[in-house]
């Protein structure tokens, strides 16, 4: 039976979640599209071949979030606003007992954590409504979290070490632009790395350790270890893993604008004057860089992302990379979209599927990787991210 969905934020992964949802109108019965600017709604609406609705909402605030929801009545929420809104969202979720299902986690607008005990904090009030909350249902966190728990259950009797590796080989002909919003991408790329090891957390300077990566499809690139909020999940939920790390691919160009930027105080989140106004510099430059929903016309080239997982099988090594090859152009071409998006509102569609199915129903609030992956890796190949499995010899990894 299908069902009707309200999805908040109209960005980049915004538009692809609507397509998407609207391509399967036998699960996605009806839609709302939401969002601060309702403009921004109607335009993606009228790329699409049936009706949806449309409206303004402010997701910082939960009365406006809850009169939209007792008015379209959903029967679940996708919310790729920012992450500044999950909190916000989450309440209007409980006060209306509907399903939640997000890409990011929650951050403070005024310290660039990626942390998840805000939303863990919410695990007792979702049980007791009896409705869920799927935390991380993008690529990474998301997909990438879904090959864990895959590999975990059919490939390896023991994980020893987790890589996740993201690769964006696509090129936009800006000199410096981010493809998801330049703010959250900035606060991430110019935080201290940090991986789990052995039980505990070791922190790196930004973009410290480097990995030349032979990433399938796309070839050797320079790949910087960063934080990601994934790893504070897996490292629970995957039993006895001893090492989760993340990777990211920088072109030396970005690199070059983005310390630039740094070193003249534009990448600031706390507050400056300016002319008898109070300015954050890194809001500022988002104003000014080129909007990431602008990038999918002029952007060719693939992303590869996806789990470098060593462990043992019956008895034996395994090392494998389970990872998906996006095309820009392809996506754009499907959905008005460049590849970054496409690759985080596929899955978001998927996460909200699995629920609406009644796949992945269990009251609380749960990462992604705590559900069952087999529909959702059969959905990914369905739906436009098909995976690969790559053996791979035991050459040494980075220490
Ligand atoms: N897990 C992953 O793999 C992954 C990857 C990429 C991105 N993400 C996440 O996906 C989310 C969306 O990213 P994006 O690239 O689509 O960002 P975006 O292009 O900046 O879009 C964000 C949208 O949210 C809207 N919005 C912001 N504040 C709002 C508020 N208070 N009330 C209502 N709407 C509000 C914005 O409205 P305006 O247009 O009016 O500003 C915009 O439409 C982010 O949380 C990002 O961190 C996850």
């Amino acid at each position: 039976m299908s069902k009707r969905v309200l999805i908040i934020g109209a960005g980049g992964v915004g538009r692809v979640v609507t397509h998407k949802c609207a391509q399967i109108p036998e699960v996605f019965g009806a839609i709302c599209l939401a969002s601060r600017t309702k403009a921004k709604c109607d335009v993606i609406a009228g790329e699409l071949s049936r009706e949806i609705e449309t409206a303004q909402v402010d997701a910082d605030q939960v009365p406006e979030l809850v009169a939209l929801m007792r008015q379209f009545k959903p029967d679940l929420l996708i919310n790729v606003a920012l992450p500044y809104q999950d909190l916000t969202i989450m309440d209007a979720c409980l006060e209306t007992g509907v399903p939640y299902v997000d890409t990011a986690n929650y951050e403070p607008r005024d310290v660039a954590k990626f942390e998840y005990h805000w939303q863990w904090a919410y695990r007792d009030r979702f049980r007791e409504k009896g409705i869920t909350a799927l935390l991380g249902s993008g690529f990474d966190p998301g997909v990438t979290n879904v090959f864990c728990a895959y590999a975990s259950k059919h490939l390896f009797d023991r994980i020893d070490t987790i890589d996740i590796l993201d690769c964006n080989a696509g090129d936009h002909g800006h000199p410096f632009a981010t493809n998801f919003n330049p703010e959250i991408n900035i606060r991430e790329v110019t935080a201290n790395g940090r991986y789990w090891r052995e039980g505990e957390w070791c922190e790196t300077q930004p973009l410290e350790k480097t990995w030349d990566f032979d990433y399938p499809g796309v070839g050797v690139k320079r790949s910087y270890l960063m934080y990601h909020e994934e790893i504070e999940s897996l490292c629970q939920n995957i039993p006895n893993v001893k090492r989760i790390r993340f990777w990211m691919t920088f072109g030396e160009q970005y690199l070059t604008h983005l310390k630039v930027l740094e070193n003249v105080g534009l990448t600031r989140i706390d507050p400056v004057e300016f002319q008898g106004q109070s300015i954050v510099p890194l809001q500022f430059l988002k104003a000014i860089l080129p909007d990431p929903g602008s990038l999918g016309a002029r952007t060719k080239g693939q992303t590869c992302i996806g789990c470098l997982i060593d462990g043992e099988k019956d008895g034996k090594h395994r090392r494998v990379f389970i990872h998906n090859n996006c095309n820009h152009e392809a996506c754009f071409k499907e959905v008005n979209a460049q590849a970054v998006s496409y690759t985080t509102g596929v899955p978001a569609m998927i996460g909200a599927k699995m629920i609406l199915e009644d796949r992945w129903v269990r009251p609380g609030v749960f990462n992604i990787e705590e559900f069952d992956p087999d529909p959702f890796m059969a959905d990914l190949n369905q739906y436009g991210l098909p995976w690969q499995v790559k053996e791979l010899g035991n050459e040494p990894l980075p220490a």
